[in-house]
């Protein structure tokens, strides 16, 4: 193998270009050239090549974001579209690809190597954490530690005001930011889509809390619970509980920038050495991750199969000591 490309595709994650750097210069360590590919698969099915030296990834290390550019490609999708990316490919003498994202990612991976015949390698990268795989998912820390940042200064306004605070953090399909970030700021209830939301239990906990004279409140919502997101959850409540004055925060996507954490920088540039040096190695259409602190390698398609579950020993510990 003489040729790679690396390119980043679905929502960006803080450590994306820790993880670009990593490729970059594992593939010209080992003598290989390194074309990067600009705007994910949109980027693939356009030729937007452009090629990296080692100067090309100076300075990166600790910005968010993707220097790559990231896209959530509908084309890619399409039989044609997988075609028009492989002759692109071929022509510019790319022989295997380093993808890093998350779920949908690894999907296109598959199908691009299906189509192509190339080797495809996989990253994990989504602030949600809620791939298989591996124990965390490159961005994840990073976010945590904005989410909690951002709970921490509600909570001074909350107890200066009496108040009873609906904090709305991402996660569409996992709970696991609101999980996390809910036990590490000290949140009073965590609602998150894996467990069952009862908005009357609920009403009764803060009943509970406000006999209690508890002052304030935060309550974590993740964006994907099924009983709606933090406006709607904050309406059904208040329309049978208003002993406190109730305001709602959508932390919303400044949960994805920032400058990525020392954990995130040393997840990223191990697991971008790890999916450089496997596809190398003629490894394909797997994704590294960090299991117990080792490295391991997961197919795609078994990435894709398994659904992570959130820690019910933390959400027992989370209950147990909001009391
Ligand atoms: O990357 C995953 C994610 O962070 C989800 O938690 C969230 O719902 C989604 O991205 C938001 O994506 P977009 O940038 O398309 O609004």
């Amino acid at each position: 193998m003489k040729k790679i490309a690396v390119l980043t595709s679905g929502g960006d994650a803080p450590g994306m270009n820790a993880c670009i750097r990593a490729v970059v210069r594992t593939g010209l360590y080992h003598g290989l050239e390194v074309i990067g590919v600009r705007r994910g698969y949109d980027g693939l099915i356009d030729g937007d090549f452009l090629p990296m030296d080692s100067h090309s990834v100076s300075n990166i290390i600790q910005r968010g974001g993707t220097i790559l550019k990231t896209a959530r490609s509908e084309r890619f999708r399409t039989k044609e579209g997988l075609q028009i990316a492989t002759k692109k490919a071929k022509e510019a003498g790319i022989e295997g690809f380093v993808m890093l994202g998350g779920d949908g990612t690894f999907k296109g991976a598959l199908n691009f190597s299906e189509a192509s015949g190339m080797p495809c390698m996989g990253t994990p990268c989504t602030i949600d954490n809620d791939l298989f795989g591996t124990d965390y998912t490159i961005g994840y820390d990073t976010a945590l530690n904005t989410v909690i940042d951002a709970v921490d200064k509600i909570r001074d306004t909350a107890a200066s005001h009496n108040r009873l605070f609906f904090i709305e953090v991402m996660g569409r399909d996992a709970g696991f930011i609101a999980l996390n970030g809910g036990v590490g700021a000290g949140a009073e209830e965590i609602l998150i889509p894996e467990t069952k939301t009862n908005i009357k239990e609920l009403i009764t906990h803060l009943e509970e809390g406000w006999k209690r004279h508890k002052s304030s409140v935060i309550i974590l919502v993740a964006e994907g619970d099924e009983e709606g997101g933090a406006f709607e959850i904050a309406k059904k409540v208040k329309e049978k509980f208003n002993h406190y004055d109730t305001r709602v925060t959508v932390i919303g996507h400044m949960q994805r920038g920032g400058s990525p954490t020392c954990f995130d920088r040393v997840l990223a540039s191990r697991l971008g050495v790890a999916a450089t040096e496997g596809l190398i190695n003629n490894r394909k259409n797997e994704a590294a991750g960090l299991v117990h602190n080792q490295v391991v390698f997961t197919p795609f398609s078994e990435a894709r199969k398994h659904k992570v579950d959130v820690n019910e020993d933390l959400i027992r510990i989370a209950r147990m000591l909001s009391q």
